[in-house]
């Protein structure tokens, strides 16, 4: 970022073709992250919340349909749905916490009225993963459209579209992409791509926006239609370089390191009395982030001790949050959980 802001404001946009190079660039990262089938299914967008609005405000809902998520989702991925009962369609929230089978549950609550099925792969508060190879084709044979909030998950686990049938994906990348706050990945499917109507418009989502003086106006036939103004090149220069960087450690070692450090604090964490997991234990439930109730102090004296040590945790109502990504290791939670040893009494 650094980089390109000094070139730029030395050079204005003399290199601009270089910024259009690192926007396709980006594109094409983020498909192999994905394992989209083509770049032409991403959408480069400014945040997870984008990509709820296009495909809530696009799909030709009809009074008397409804959709189906889960209890508990972060706002992003619930406003933007629930706004759709003006439309006469009917959101179905249905509570994970307690179900013996989560990925059932939200299957069994969906009928013949059901358009779509939202979930976060990865829960903002506890780390709860969802299996989405059992949730994506059953919502393609049913015809749904399984649309994932992966924010939580993508740069940490691997995510693979086309294995997990998923139509519709998005992520903001400043979590475990490691990338900029306002700028994030939406994923569409192709076969999904002419049944979403963008509501945004403008001169860039057009097959050739450059080209100012010729009378054609068609739309682009690619994830560009979701792409409507300029776009924030500072910060695909820094979310490119962020992904390069994953791309040579390899997304299969990234999660390797990443589970093993939840590993260390979930089993550290058990042997501490003070302290009761919050996260689940089941191993294809871990995710990065270990969440955690502690039993004789509150969750922000907590963060507050440990921040004094150098160790960011979050306070999030009754839990605190840990969520080490794959440059730490095992001498890290050995240290956070000395911290947490130490100040949880
Ligand atoms: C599950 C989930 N979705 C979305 C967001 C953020 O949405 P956006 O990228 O629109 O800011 C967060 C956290 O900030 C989150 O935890």
């Amino acid at each position: 970022m650094v980089e390109f802001a000094t070139a730029n404001h030395r050079d204005g946009p003399a290199s601009f073709a270089d910024w259009v190079a690192n926007e396709r660039e980006l594109h094409q990262r983020y498909a192999r992250l994905l394992g989209a089938a083509s770049a032409d299914e991403i959408s480069v967008v400014p945040n997870t919340t984008e990509g709820v609005g296009i495909v809530a405000a696009g799909l030709d809902w009809r009074a008397g349909d409804n959709l189906v998520t889960a209890v508990g989702e972060f706002p992003t991925n619930q406003l933007a749905w629930a706004a759709l009962a003006d439309r006469g369609v009917t959101l179905r929230a249905v509570d994970l916490r307690f179900a013996a089978d989560p990925e059932a549950a939200l299957l069994e609550a969906m009928d013949e009225r059901t358009r779509l099925l939202t979930v976060s792969s990865v829960q903002w508060t506890d780390g709860f993963r969802l299996d989405l190879g059992r949730l994506g084709p059953a919502c393609r044979a049913a015809g749904v459209l399984f649309f994932v909030d992966a924010i939580q998950q993508l740069g940490a686990l691997r995510v693979d579209v086309e294995r997990d049938a998923v139509d519709c994906l998005a992520a903001g990348s400043h979590k475990w992409q490691m990338g900029p706050e306002g700028l994030g990945v939406f994923y569409c499917r192709a076969q999904w791509r002419d049944r979403i109507r963008p509501l945004k418009l403008g001169w860039r989502m057009l097959e050739q926006a450059f080209a100012f003086d010729r009378p054609e106006r068609a739309v682009a036939g690619t994830g560009q239609r979701f792409e409507p103004g300029s776009p924030n090149t500072l910060g695909q220069m820094a979310l490119n370089a962020a992904l390069a960087l994953q791309e040579r450690y390899g997304t299969a070692w990234i999660e390797q390191r990443v589970l093993a450090n939840t590993a260390a604090l979930i089993s550290g964490i058990d042997a501490l009395p003070a302290l009761e997991l919050a996260s689940r234990r089941t191993p294809e439930r871990r995710s990065g982030i270990v969440s955690l109730r502690p039993l004789n102090t509150s969750p922000r004296t907590l963060a507050r001790r440990l921040a004094e040590r150098n160790i960011v945790a979050v306070a999030r109502g009754e839990l605190l949050r840990l969520s080490p990504h794959f440059y730490q290791g095992e001498a890290d939670m050995q240290g956070v959980l000395e911290g947490l040893e130490n100040f949880s009494n």
